[in-house]
C-alpha cells in the first residue's frame, strides 16, 4: 500500500452537525466510548446501541440492514463508531458467523453511512498482521493473517479506502480496562488476571508465560480513537484504515511480576489452549512512527501504570 496522503474522494467537508451513532456499545471498548463521546458532544447527542438489551442503549442488529439505514436518517446520524463484532477467541470458534457480523455488518453500516454522508469509525485490529510479519509490526508490510477474525480485519481497513466515505481505523492492540468484561479475544487475559488475583490471589492463564503482545490501556485507546476522528481527512494518509498504534507490549510473566509489586502473593499457573495459536500469530511490537507523524499519536500508559490503575480502580 503506498504511503500517500489520501484524497477526499466523493466525502464532503461540510457536514451539518448531526448525531452519533455506536454500535455494540456495550461491549468492552462501547462502554467507555459511550461515556467519552457524551461528555463531548451531550449524552443526548450519542444513541448507543446493540443487539443486547440495557438501559440507555437501544437493540440493534448490525446484520438487519433496514433498520440501520432507518435509524441513521431518522436520527440525522453525521459520525458512527461501529463496535459491532465477534472478537478472535468467539470468531474462531463460529467462523461464518464471524465473517457476517464483521464484514457484513459493516458493509451494512457503510451503506448507510454513505447515504447519510456519515463519518465512520471501524476498529482494525493487531490480528490483520501473520505469521510472516516482523517482530515488531511496520504500518506498511503484506497483510496475512492466520484466523477469520484478522481476514475480517484486513476486509475491513481495505473497504476503508474503497467505499468513498470518511471512513478511519485505528489496529487496537490488546486492550485492558476495568469498566467491562473482556469480549471473547485472546488478549483477554490481560484483564482476567487482574479480576482473579484480587478475588483468589490466584490465575490460570491460557498463554505461555513468555507470550509477549502490544496492550494498551483503554484510556489511551479512547483518546486515540476521538483525536483521529478529530483529525481533518486530507491530512490523513491511506493508513487511515488502520493505523498501527502502540501503547507497551509485555509477556504474561512480566504482567505476572508488576501485579506481584501490589499482590506479592498472586501466584499465576499456565495451561495454554487454542488462543496461544492466535496469539502467537500476532507481532510482539507495533511501530506506530505514521500515526505519530500524521495526527500526533502519543501514548500516556505502561505497564507499571496501567496495572497500578487497574488494581486501584477494581479494588475499589
Ligand atoms: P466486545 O465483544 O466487548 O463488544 C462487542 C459488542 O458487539 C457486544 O456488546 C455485542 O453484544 C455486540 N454485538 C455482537 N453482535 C452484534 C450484532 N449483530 N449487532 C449489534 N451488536 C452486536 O468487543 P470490543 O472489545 O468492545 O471490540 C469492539 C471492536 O474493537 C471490535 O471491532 C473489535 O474487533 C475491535 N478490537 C477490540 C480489541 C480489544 O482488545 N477489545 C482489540 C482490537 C480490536
Ligand atoms: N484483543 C483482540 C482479540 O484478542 C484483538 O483484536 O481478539
Amino acid at each position: 500500500m503506498n504511503h500517500q496522503v489520501s484524497s477526499p474522494m466523493s466525502v464532503t467537508m461540510d457536514r451539518p452537525s448531526g448525531r452519533v451513532l455506536v454500535t455494540g456499545a456495550l461491549g468492552q471498548i462501547g462502554t467507555e466510548l459511550v461515556e467519552a463521546l457524551r461528555q463531548k458532544h451531550g449524552h443526548e447527542a450519542v444513541i448507543a446501541t446493540d443487539i443486547r438489551k440495557a438501559e440507555g442503549c437501544q437493540i440493534l442488529d448490525v446484520m438487519n440492514k433496514k433498520e440501520i439505514h432507518k435509524l441513521v436518517t431518522e436520527q440525522e446520524i453525521t459520525e458512527i463508531y461501529h463496535l459491532a463484532a465477534l472478537l478472535s477467541a468467539t470468531g474462531e470458534k463460529n467462523p461464518e458467523l464471524c465473517w457476517d457480523i464483521n464484514v457484513i455488518g459493516l458493509e451494512n453500516v457503510i451503506a448507510a453511512a454513505k447515504k447519510n454522508n456519515a463519518r465512520l469509525f471501524s476498529p482494525s485490529s493487531i490480528a490483520v498482521f501473520g505469521p510472516d510479519c516482523p517482530n515488531i509490526a511496520p504500518q506498511i508490510t503484506p497483510l496475512n493473517p492466520s484466523t477469520v477474525y484478522g481476514r475480517t480485519k484486513v476486509v475491513g481497513e481495505q473497504l476503508a479506502m474503497t467505499s468513498g466515505i470518511d471512513m478511519r481505523g485505528i489496529r487496537y492492540p490488546g486492550l485492558i480496562s476495568y469498566k467491562a468484561p473482556a469480549g471473547g479475544g485472546t488478549t483477554d487475559y490481560a484483564v482476567e488476571i487482574f479480576h482473579h488475583a484480587l478475588k483468589n490471589g490466584y490465575y490460570e492463564c491460557f498463554v505461555r508465560e513468555d507470550t509477549k503482545l502490544p496492550m494498551m490501556y483503554m484510556d489511551d485507546a479512547i483518546r486515540a480513537t476521538i483525536e483521529l476522528m478529530d483529525f481533518p481527512l486530507e491530512k490523513l494518509s491511506e493508513s487511515r484504515g488502520g493505523y498501527n498504534i502502540s501503547g507497551c507490549s509485555f509477556t504474561v510473566g512480566e504482567l505476572v511480576k508488576s501485579i506481584q509489586r501490589h499482590l506479592p502473593d498472586f501466584i499465576c499457573t499456565y495451561n495454554p489452549d487454542i488462543r496461544q495459536t492466535y496469539a502467537d500469530s500476532w507481532p510482539d511490537e507495533i511501530e506506530d512512527d505514521i500515526a505519530k507523524k500524521e495526527w500526533g499519536w502519543s501514548p500516556r500508559f505502561d505497564l507499571d501504570r496501567i496495572v497500578d490503575e487497574m488494581i486501584i480502580n477494581l479494588e475499589n
